[in-house]
């Protein structure tokens, strides 16, 4: 059963259709890169994923749990929609970190808010606490970051930013985990340092959707590439097909295009 099966997923804006009838489905410890020009709506699929849209229609089924079925109100509505949105992690271009918290604050805050709803919040409060606490450390350690549990973002690089906002977003456990553009606001150095914290991710069999320009990367990590191209799948299959051997004339001419301007 695969961990996550998306079903015809559109989305409109106005009288935009920015998704078309999206569908592709993820196996558990497989990575899936999403390619495609600026304005294709890879940032509105991976928000509609993460119910910050809600799609006009399709169906998004995580673990054989149907979570989302746009032809269902309730479905619809607000209800269990944190509980829904705990499926996923998001990691964005811009790392959103608090400026005031530290980088070990930033990424126990979430977790320590939702604790508090714990029935045995009150009694086991220290305890619980120290736990995420242990559990965000390794989380550091493992992006590279013991050494800077204390430091403010501010005084943290781009790369490292970054890293702490992964480790934030691994810190709640998400079944899928999300990248948009993660390096895209990053210089070329420190680029290759958060790609290789995410290559060690899928070298570790994490679950990811990786929203991405880096086309030799994603051939390296993904199991299959989505090439969207305003608003429609163009081609979905392996990256030995999509990225090395195009068989679509749209995706032929986005890659020759990317390639190009690499080579400049
Ligand atoms: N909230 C919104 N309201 C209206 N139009 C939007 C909204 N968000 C995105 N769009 C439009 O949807 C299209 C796809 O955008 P986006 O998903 O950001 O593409 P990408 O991430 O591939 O660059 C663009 O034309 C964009 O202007
Ligand atoms: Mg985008």
């Amino acid at each position: 059963m695969p961990i996550l099966e998306v079903r015809n997923i559109s989305k409109c804006f106005g009288n935009t259709e920015v998704l078309k009838d999206i569908s592709f489905s993820l196996e558990k410890g497989e990575s899936l890169s999403i390619i495609g020009s600026s304005g294709s709506g890879k940032t509105t699929l991976l928000r509609c994923l993460n119910f910050l849209e809600v799609p006009d229609t399709g169906t998004i089924t995580v673990n054989g749990n149907m979570i989302f079925d746009a032809s269902d109100p309730e479905s619809r509505s607000e209800k269990g929609i944190r509980e829904k949105r705990l499926h996923f992690g998001l990691v964005f271009q811009s790392f959103n970190l608090f400026p005031q918290y530290t980088a070990l604050e930033n990424v126990t805050l979430a977790g320590m808010l939702l604790a508090k709803e714990r029935p045995d919040y009150k009694s086991e409060k220290i305890r619980i606490n120290e736990q995420i606490i242990t559990n965000a450390k390794e989380i550091l350690d493992s992006v590279g970051l013991s050494g800077k549990l204390d430091n403010y973002p501010h005084q943290l690089s781009g790369g490292q930013q970054q890293r702490v906002a992964i480790a934030r977003a691994l810190a709640l456990n998400p079944d899928i985990l999300c990248f948009d553009e993660p390096t895209s606001a990053l210089d070329p150095e420190l680029t290759g340092e958060v790609l290789r914290v995410i290559r060690e991710l899928a070298d570790r069999k994490t679950t990811m959707i990786i929203v991405t320009h880096e086309m030799s990367f994603a051939r390296m990590v993904s199991g299959n590439v989505l090439f969207m191209d305003e608003g429609v799948t163009v081609e979905y299959g392996p990256p030995e097909q999509v990225i090395a051997h195009p068989r679509e004339e749209r995706t032929k001419r986005f890659l020759e295009r990317y390639f190009e301007n690499e080579n400049n």
